[in-house]
């Protein structure tokens, strides 16, 4: 399938900086990226008439992205996505102070000033890729070495690939993630309550008030996580669950089956108004369900629409929230000499039955 690429400016920062947008762009799907984050501006795909809408929320003003009320539309979430409990790591009996931006002892998406908050510098690749580059220096944030992350969003028929690969000079942690928000009947279009929703999960991470991963993996059976079989997203949202009343819906990590390494099934949404069908495959350990029950509609869509609670779902593909606390988790330091690999795929397609 041929693909077009266009590139232009998309905007200036208070600083000066320029921020640069690419547009891919096949008869399946259109992506805009912007080297601000790194991130996702818009995803254009039809639906099951063959209407063309951006289900992706963000893409508005540049503004939307910055500090201090930023919600990560659509971004590259690092050097550590998700969090990571009193704002420090301990690596080979070193502790490392982290940047904290959650009260004072937790560091959410690698703190104050993250790869979301980075200019990128970006390469086409071939015709149907780009790959956007950060070098994030030793002490970034409080992390150790100096990193080269890179990822590569390429666009192949009807899915978007996003391959992700990093490299250290010192030992530090990493985890990276993509934070698109999406809405299948079309950005700013409602909530997404009503989107049917499976996950390849039986196990999740319940949280403490924190918003920190226990430690001890919790069985959906019998509970509002359930998601093995396909249920709506709102069916059991509002039941009087602990753990949905602390994170306003859902906000969790689940453990994806089979095996870490290997591209593998994740989750499917399937929204029955719009008829479209995202199927997310990764080789990540995790999957994050995030309802976006913290968007209190101050921001809003490209087309002046605020984005409240439950206006969009995401899917984080990546390892878990605060492993370098729990040596049961799967680990996520990366060495010298070793090189820190991702890949998830996110495919549309639409409903043939309804
Ligand atoms: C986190 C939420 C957080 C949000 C910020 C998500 O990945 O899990 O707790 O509020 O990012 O946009």
């Amino acid at each position: 399938m041929p693909t077009s690429l266009q590139q232009d400016l998309f905007g200036v920062l208070p600083s000066g900086e320029r921020v640069y947008r690419f547009i891919l762009k096949n008869e399946w799907l259109e992506v805009s990226l912007m080297t601000f984050g790194a991130a996702i501006l818009a995803l254009r795909t039809p639906d099951v008439g063959g209407r063309l809408e951006n289900v992706v929320l963000g893409g508005g003003e540049l503004a939307d992205y910055l500090a201090p009320n930023k919600a990560y539309f659509g971004a590259v979430c690092g050097r550590y996505a998700n969090r990571i409990a009193g704002a420090s790591v301990c690596i080979d009996g070193v502790k490392h102070p982290l940047s904290a931006n959650e009260g004072y002892d937790t560091t959410l998406h690698g703190g104050k000033d993250g790869f979301d908050a980075r200019i990128w510098s970006a390469r086409i690749v071939e015709q149907n890729g780009v790959a956007m580059t950060l070098e994030s220096p030793d002490g970034d944030q409080g992390f150790p070495g100096n990193l080269t992350a890179t990822i590569t969003y390429t666009l192949e028929e009807s899915s978007l690939r996003l391959g992700y690969e990093c490299s250290a000079d010192q030992a530090t942690v990493v985890n990276l993630t993509n934070h698109a928000y999406f809405n299948l009947a079309g950005e700013g279009n409602g909530v997404i309550l009503g989107h049917l929703l499976r996950l390849g999960a039986t196990r999740y991470l319940p949280l403490d008030e924190r918003y920190i991963p226990v430690g001890d993996l919790a069985n959906v059976e019998g509970t509002p996580f359930d998601f093995i079989t396909e249920r709506a997203i709102g069916e059991r949202i509002r039941e009087p669950h602990a753990q949905l009343l602390l994170n306003r819906g859902y906000n969790h990590t689940y453990v994806v089956q089979g095996e870490p390494g290997m591209l593998r099934f994740a989750a499917t949404v399937r929204d029955p108004l719009s008829g479209r069908v995202l199927t997310v495959q990764t080789t990540e350990a995790g999957i994050h369900l995030y309802t976006a029950g913290f968007l209190d509609g101050s921001h809003l869509s490209a087309s002046g629409r605020p984005y409240v609670a439950d206006s969009g779902f995401c899917l984080e593909t990546q390892r878990f929230p605060d492993s370098p606390h729990h040596c049961s988790f799967p680990s996520t330091l990366l060495r010298p000499g070793e090189t820190y690999q991702s890949e998830t795929l996110y495919e549309f397609s639409v409903m043939t039955t309804r």
